[in-house]
């Protein structure tokens, strides 16, 4: 089939690889043309496990194509659009104009049955608002207008894509299951769900924040265990082994973020307010998150207030591991809080300093690696759980840092390890 996937981010970048993977003939636009000028090298945008190989392979086949123009739509079976889709805050909803321009532009380009697949996360009615711009530009198109959200995590794209829990598939048009069911025949698992097209808007919403108030709850729990005793680590993986619990999201650290969760659970809290129908849990998930992000940065100066002038060691920056995505970090939040009360911070991460830098700017200095960046430091900070951080070399470490601090707010450092060379270290909830 020919795909055309318009924005080649996070998600559009992913989907276009793997469809071309797939068998797919695909096209990926976007409006960055340096980013589009990379891609075409076979070089990545972003970081992300396992989809380098892949990206040359394809381009090497013919099979994945990178463009800049809409002029692509005439010859798709099937246009996906994964624009993004930020939190606008002067209007407490998603900024979807990204989504209605596209709308708009590719109008005129419709010249056959044409299916338009909406994946970026949106507002409930989205798909109606589109399908009504397409018609009223040009009542003679032939399409539908479908929702299947995106489910990929950043740091397991790949993999998520071949093997997707469920594809969430929103039309009440039979053609378009057919395409669509077509379209993702190669996959070897796969588990198809159909619903109205609100409905499947509503599953990407409340999936992610339910997660978030998974997430919420461990950290609330990790808190609780600091109280009263008890090793959250424990708490949570007893409580995971229940299948209707489940292990996943469990993991307590400074709180979400991210370009989804933050910005899904406000999305969806607001529009729980605007109808009438709030949303008190989620709005409670949200204050208590922004909380804790700020309760980090008051922890971090407490461990080092009696040392003069100290210096931080905060090693990863990212939201999480296995990507560059330092979008609503709580990293990066805590970062900010620290340099504002005057303290020096050096930063280290794996993968993604040159997001951060555009942040951070010249208010840090930058370290190529963990040693480096602990050199002469008061306190070690891990802030995300990259694998490298679990294996480091405690005696090096012993011999050049000024103070034996560590703040190991993801809980990813060994203890025992750690205090055999004279460190202090404080984790999160144990
Ligand atoms: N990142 C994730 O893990 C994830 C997961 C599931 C769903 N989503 C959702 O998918 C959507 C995309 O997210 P992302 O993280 O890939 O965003 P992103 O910011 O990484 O990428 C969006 C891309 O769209 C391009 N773009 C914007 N307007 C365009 C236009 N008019 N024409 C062509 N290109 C245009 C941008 O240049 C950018 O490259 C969002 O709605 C997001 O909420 C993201």
């Amino acid at each position: 089939m020919n795909i055309l996937v318009i924005g080649a981010g996070y998600v559009g970048l992913t989907m276009a690889v793997c469809f071309s993977e797939l068998g797919h003939s695909v096209i990926c636009i976007d409006k960055q043309k340096n980013k589009i000028n990379t891609l075409l090298k076979g070089k990545l945008t972003t970081f992300e496990k396992n989809l380098d190989k892949l990206l040359i392979k394809n381009l090497k086949s013919k099979r994945l194509k990178f463009d800049i123009s809409m002029k692509n739509v005439a010859n798709a079976d099937v246009v996906m659009i994964s624009v993004g889709t930020p939190f606008d805050d002067s209007l407490n909803r998603y900024d979807q104009n990204a989504i209605y321009c596209v709308a708009k532009n590719i109008t005129k380009f419709i010249n056959k049955y044409t299916i338009i697949v909406i994946k970026s996360t949106v507002e409930v009615g989205t798909c109606d608002r589109v399908e009504q711009i397409i018609k009223e530009a040009n009542p003679k198109a032939d399409f539908d207008v479908v929702s299947i959200p995106e489910f990929l995590r950043e740091g397991s794209a790949v993999y998520d894509f071949f093997n997707p829990d469920r594809i969430i598939m929103g039309t009440e048009s039979q053609h378009a299951k057919d395409v669509i069911k077509k379209l993702y025949k190669p996959l070897k698992k796969k588990k198809f769900v159909f619903t109205s097209r609100c409905s499947s808007e509503l599953i990407k919403c409340a999936s992610n924040s339910f997660l978030a108030t998974k997430i919420h709850f461990i950290n609330e729990m990790a808190d609780f265990c600091e109280k009263v005793g008890g090793n959250v680590y424990d708490v949570a993986h007893g409580m995971g082994l229940d299948k209707r619990i489940g292990v996943e999201f469990l993991k307590t650290g400074p709180g979400y973020g991210g370009g989804c969760l933050p910005k899904d659970t406000k999305a969806l809290a607001s529009l729980g307010k605007r109808v009438g129908a709030n949303f008190n849990l989620i709005e409670a998930v949200i204050c208590g998150n922004e909380n804790r992000i700020k309760s980090f940065a008051t922890k971090t100066l407490s461990f080092v207030e009696n040392i003069k002038n100290a210096k931080i060691a905060f090693l990863g920056l990212a939201f999480k591991s296995g990507t560059d995505d330092c979008r609503f970090s709580p990293a990066i939040d805590i970062v900010l809080h620290l340099i504002n009360k005057g303290t020096k911070v050096c930063v280290y991460d794996p993968a993604a300093t040159k997001n951060a830098r555009s942040v951070l700017k010249t208010k840090v200095s930058y370290a190529k690696n963990e040693y480096e960046a602990a050199k002469d430091a008061d306190i070690m900070v891990f802030a995300t759980e990259w694998k490298q951080f679990r294996s480091l070399d405690w005696a090096k470490l012993s011999k050049i840092v000024n103070s034996k601090i560590i703040f190991d707010m993801r809980n990813i450092v060994d203890r025992q390890e750690a205090l055999k060379y004279g460190f202090e270290c404080y984790k999160t909830g144990c």
